[in-house]
């Protein structure tokens, strides 16, 4: 390379599935039959009235130029009507909502909003990715705080309070929690507001998985008294309402965090496609039958899964939430990063190592439910037969 890269891409290494599915496309490309258990990628089908609206919509003439950077009213009163109708969260439609390009841009949006270089970001560790890698590229300095097992994977705040400095601005939190499955409590939620009222941090609630085998109802962080203040909640399409490739989520907060985040945005991308507007309007209005179908499917992808995991060897716990089950490896077994790549190698079976949302899940694998059964069991089958 004739021109350096700046400073900022020497401490972020490439998503490590960007990575690793180059591998499983060179397996496809030798011809080899994947069976690909990584991601949380939904393999349904968005409701009928969705794709409807998808295709009417693209065939009007004027639904082809740029679209307002905040969304068309109607695409933010259905997100408004929605959160009333799946969380009983009041949300103005015209104020406290901004449409993402996908939950995952919101991240760097709210970072870049929020932090300056030496601000500091407390993460989970475990989580997403994506929280650890933003803070830095923007200047942040992350200061891990641990999820443990035997917590239930949830935060000790008294830890967490020991961690705040005068330059601590941001918090990342997610419930359900990805990878661990951990549900999301009204009394976790209480306590997340009050400490960040306490600490004056910015709560960042990341709630893509509310709607995905959960088993008691879905809960926002905007619903806890006081929330509004102090709390930004990134909400996303992509898992509930089976959207991931059409990049559709959103913001929820008080005015002057949305306007506070439509300064950075609006200098970065434009609004998203009329089309996709209308048909998320359409896609918001499943009702709660199409959710208890699609959940149903998951659910029964559950003992494939469960199977998989007690052939590795591994023990979990059942009272998971989301599309995926996080198993703990045996002591027997040596290494996850062995033994997913031997998976993926002999088996033709990958699934995804716990170590890459942080060092805690070592000793970790998760497994996705985004795949159909019998491929699921056929997974076991090789597994079983090689082992
Ligand atoms: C915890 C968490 N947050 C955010 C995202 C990104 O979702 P989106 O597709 O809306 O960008 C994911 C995707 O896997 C996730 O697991």
């Amino acid at each position: 390379m004739i021109v350096e890269p700046a400073q900022r891409t020497r401490q972020t290494s490439e998503y490590y599935f960007s990575v690793k599915l180059a591998e499983v496309r060179a397996l496809l490309a030798q011809g080899h039959d994947v069976i690909n258990l990584g991601i949380g990628n939904p393999d349904m089908m968005p409701s009928a009235p969705t794709l409807n609206a998808l295709q009417s919509s693209a065939q009007q003439p004027q639904a082809h130029g740029y679209q307002s950077y905040i969304g068309t009213p109607a695409f933010r009163q259905g997100i408004a009507d929605y959160y009333q109708k799946t969380y009983n969260v009041t949300l103005d439609p015209a104020k406290e909502i901004l449409p993402l390009i996908g939950s995952k841009e919101g991240i760097t949006h709210i970072s870049l909003t929020f932090l300056d270089p030496g601000d500091e970001v407390l993460v989970p560790e475990l989580g997403y990715p994506a929280y650890r890698a933003v803070s830095q590229m923007v200047g942040g300095v992350v200061k891990e705080y641990p999820l443990l097992e035997t917590q239930g994977w949830q935060p000790d705040w008294e830890a967490l309070a020991g961690l705040v400095t005068p330059r601590t601005k941001l918090l990342w939190l997610n419930y359900p929690h990805m990878p661990t499955g951990a549900p999301a409590t009204v009394e976790l939620f209480e306590q997340a507001v009050a400490f960040a009222l306490k600490h004056r941090v910015l709560l960042c609630h990341d709630n893509p998985y509310s709607l995905v085998l959960n088993k008691k109802p879905p809960i926002s962080i905007l619903s806890v008294s006081g929330a509004k203040d102090v709390a930004i909640e990134l909400n996303s399409m992509s898992k509930s309402h089976n959207m991931a490739g059409w990049r559709l989520g959103w913001m929820a907060a008080a005015q002057p965090y949305v306007e506070a985040v439509l300064k950075i945005k609006s200098n970065v991308d434009s609004g998203m496609f009329l089309g996709l507007q209308e048909a998320a309007v359409a896609a918001l209005q499943n009702n709660e039958q199409w959710h208890a179908e699609r959940n149903a499917v998951y659910e029964g992808r559950l003992e494939a899964a469960e199977t998989l995991l007690k052939t590795l060897g591994c023990t979990w716990d059942s009272t998971q939430e989301g599309m995926f089950l996080w198993g703990k490896l045996p002591e027997s077994t040596q290494s996850a990063e062995e033994l997913v790549n031997t998976l993926l190698v002999q088996q033709h079976v990958f699934i995804a190592p716990g170590f890459i949302f942080g060092p805690k899940g070592q000793r970790y694998v998760r497994v996705s439910l985004c795949t159909p059964k019998e491929r699921i069991w056929e997974a076991v089958e090789r597994i079983r037969s090689k082992s």
